[in-house]
């Protein structure tokens, strides 16, 4: 079947990765179709070379931002804007039709079955069921449609500030039309669902096709022992995720994407904190502060996959002055007595 295809999205590297997971599981699960990942010109060149041999489609498309902060913080989610590039899956007219997944998504089983579903199809949102979550959909490629969705978005606005709300607007007679436009909530399990309504995910949990780790917190976020197989965390307090798919996610991800990753040079073992070598704990998280004392001794590996966070923005003169004003002098940096002497000496010339 070389006209219909899964198609995905990766602005960055760090959803490169969700990206690469959810292809190996597609190509698991034996599907017949093609798979395309959408690409910003952000990713790198390496994950890029990655994503080629997991994906038969690589294609770089431009950011489509909604800047949108007023909706996206009611959301909580400042990083949801760039979301609407989503919509350029609709310019793949080379396909006839498609299916999206988000890159946070995972498949359990074989989905093919999804290609028989008309435009638009998806599964309830599990925060407001009248609206679909647009992390899995069916869609028909068409110029014309995407034309429209870019002029609504300009006109109209997203209530949510991402592409859900766009859709949402746009297709607006989901929740009410044509039932078979809804797909079974097996086709998008949120793991935020299960949590809410447990005795339903008891009673229907093993029918799941599709989990999506919808939220902030996302799979790559944790720690991953794989000698136990055995992803880390309290998952009783903090955590709306499903320890089980989450162990799915990482199985995955350590035995077909890490070898991937790492001989592209992705991924390097962390320089910081632990120089141990025998590869047994992975985790993105950016500093290896997770080490333990006992896990360094263990010859644990921590593996460091998110980059640096990006330096805050230098303050303004007047901000400094104010901070200075209010006893909360730099003392270590801008106005370090090195800092004060040069301006001294810099007057006195
Ligand atoms: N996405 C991306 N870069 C970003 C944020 C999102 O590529 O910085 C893509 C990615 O495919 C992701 C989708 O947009 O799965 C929707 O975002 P996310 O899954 O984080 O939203 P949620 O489902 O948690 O609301
Ligand atoms: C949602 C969806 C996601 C979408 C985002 C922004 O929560 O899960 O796919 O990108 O909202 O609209
Ligand atoms: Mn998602």
């Amino acid at each position: 079947m070389t006209d219909q295809a899964f198609v995905t999205l990766a602005t960055n590297d760090i959803y490169g990765k969700g990206a690469l997971v959810l292809g190996v599981s597609l190509r698991n699960h034996k599907t017949s179709r093609q798979l395309v990942v959408l690409i910003t010109p952000q990713v790198s060149q390496s994950m890029r070379t990655v994503l080629q041999k997991v994906f038969d489609e690589v294609m770089q498309v431009d950011v489509l931002d909604s800047k949108d902060s007023a909706h996206l913080t009611l959301m909580q989610r400042p990083e949801l804007g760039v979301t609407l590039t989503k919509l350029h899956c609709w310019t793949l007219t080379q396909y006839s039709k498609c299916i999206f997944m988000d890159a946070d998504t995972l498949v359990l089983s074989n989905i093919d079955e999804l290609f028989e579903r008309k435009e638009l199809s998806a599964a309830p949102d599990p925060g407001w069921p009248d609206c679909f979550n647009s992390g899995v959909f069916v869609f028909s490629p068409s110029n014309e449609t995407y034309e429209k969705l870019i002029k609504f978005c300009t006109e109209k606005g997203s209530f949510d500030g991402g592409d859900q709300g766009i859709l949402n607007s746009f297709f607006s007679n989901w929740a009410t039309a044509d039932i078979s436009k809804h797909l079974p909530f097996i086709y998008n399990l949120s793991s935020i669902a299960i949590y809410s309504y447990l005795p339903a995910f008891k009673q229907y949990g093993a029918n799941a096709k599709v989990v999506h780790f919808l939220g902030k917190v996302k799979p790559w976020n944790y720690s991953y022992d794989s000698k136990t197989k055995t992803v880390q965390g309290d998952f009783q307090e903090s955590s709306t995720l499903h320890p089980n798919y989450l162990n799915m996610w990482w199985e995955i991800f350590s035995t077909s994407v890490i070898p991937l990753l790492t001989e592209q040079g992705v991924i390097k073992p962390s320089e910081t904190g632990c120089k141990a070598l025998s590869g047994l704990v992975y985790t993105l998280a950016f500093s290896c502060g997770f080490c333990t004392e006992d896990e360094i001794s263990e010859g644990v590996m921590h593996i460091n996959l998110t980059p640096p966070p990006p330096p805050p923005p230098p303050i303004t003169s007047e901000e400094r002055k104010q901070k200075w004003e209010q006893g909360q002098a730099d003392y270590m940096g801008e106005d370090s007595f090195d800092n004060i002497q040069k301006k001294l000496d810099s007057f006195l010339k």
